[in-house]
């Protein structure tokens, strides 16, 4: 998508052909940076400390981070070796284990000779796998929007309200969740989005609005327990989240809050839709409550707030007393019975076993 009048992947190859330059997430929307990554230990620390984040954004991260190692070491030893580091930078967005599984997979058959060459080809096409599927979601969305649209007096917008950021910035391009509304906004259907904050660490707003600003699309930023109150006066058309995780019976593991939207939703009739590429199923587990693992992150996250201050500095604040304690789990589990509909690259799927072998048969 633009930044500016330019066009930007979140994750490039630099010039040298070894290191990957990235958008530095955790400066937005304040400042726009672009870090320069080039090893495997580097990579590790770009995600775990949300440089990148977002369940697809991440897989692709974590890829080149693999191409990093055979670069320097393309032993089964370091192969392995490279797995685990970045295995255990982020528990619950299943794209990273689908895309290290993905590149130990092709990797692995190879001689070490052939390896690093190869690992970056592999890395850079499921980089560019990501934007098709991506767009792909968009299309198939987009039908859903139309459908809402058409119902509507002329001129109305749709109102989706979204949670946290499954935008450009947490895939390679175009997002999940955002992926419809902006190829809506291009066919010119009006549509107006209620931006989650998103608590504790804000990605809605600071990045979904951010995105949502930089591409002209009418929105408006509320705190994380307004949606409720907007569902019940009828203010909100639909939902669209993101996913990190999504079982095989269509269970939707998310960012923490997104339950309770999905929640307000069932009980006011409004349609909560989960936007996917495949690499976000996981197709090894059925009850997502019990057996995903959900990440507790530091509860700093949750006790310190960043943003810029009236003279512009970029700062953190503290917002509880010092001495009490805080609880941070960062994901939560919307059971599939809450779901409307799952939005995939290849379809519209119900959030069940049958409704998602239907879509992909074979799995
Ligand atoms: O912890 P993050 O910021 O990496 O989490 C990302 C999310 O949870 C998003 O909501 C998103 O829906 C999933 S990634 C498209």
């Amino acid at each position: 998508m633009n930044v500016g009048d330019r066009h930007y992947r979140t994750i490039w190859l630099s010039d040298d052909g070894r290191s990957v330059e990235i958008i530095d997430q955790r400066w937005l929307p304040h400042d726009f940076r672009v870090e320069k990554v080039g090893t495997v230990a580097g990579i590790a620390t770009a995600i775990r400390d949300m440089w990148v984040r977002g369940a697809p954004l991440i897989g692709v991260t974590a890829a080149y981070g693999v191409a990093m190692q055979m670069a320097k070491d393309a032993s089964d030893a370091a192969l392995d070796g490279a797995w685990e580091i970045l295995h255990e930078t982020r528990p619950t967005a299943i794209n990273l284990r689908w895309a290290l599984d993905e590149m130990r997979g092709f990797l692995r058959p190879l001689p070490s000779g052939q390896r690093a060459e190869a690992a970056y080809r592999r890395a850079g096409e499921i980089a560019d796998e990501d934007v098709g599927l991506n767009r792909a979601i968009g299309v198939n969305g987009l039908e859903i929007i139309k459908e809402i649209a058409a119902r509507k007096r002329p001129g109305e917008p749709v109102n989706i309200l979204t949670h946290c950021n499954a935008g450009w910035l947490a895939t390679v391009d175009y997002g999940t969740a955002t992926a419809p509304i902006y190829l809506a906004t291009e066919a010119g259907i009006p549509v107006h989005v209620y931006v989650d904050e998103t608590r504790p660490r804000n990605q809605g707003a600071q990045l979904t609005a951010w995105e949502m600003a930089g591409h002209g699309v009418p929105h408006t930023l509320i705190v994380d327990n307004a949606g409720g109150h907007l569902m019940q006066r009828g203010q909100i058309d639909m939902v669209i989240v993101g996913t990190d995780r999504t079982t095989a019976d269509g269970d939707v593991c998310n960012k923490i809050g997104t339950y309770l939207k999905a929640l307000a939703a069932a009980d006011n009739d409004v349609p909560f839709y989960v936007a996917l590429p495949s690499p976000t199923i996981d197709w090894t587990v059925g009850d997502g409550l019990a057996e995903i693992p959900i990440e507790q992150r530091s509860s700093d996250e949750v006790s310190l707030v960043w943003g810029k201050t009236a003279s512009g500095e970029i700062a953190q604040v503290r917002i509880s007393p010092e001495t009490t304690p805080a609880a941070n789990p960062a994901f939560d589990v919307t059971p599939a019975r809450l779901v409307t509909g799952l939005i995939t690259e290849r379809g519209v799927a119900r959030a069940s076993r049958d409704g998602l072998k239907a879509m992909f048969p074979g799995r």
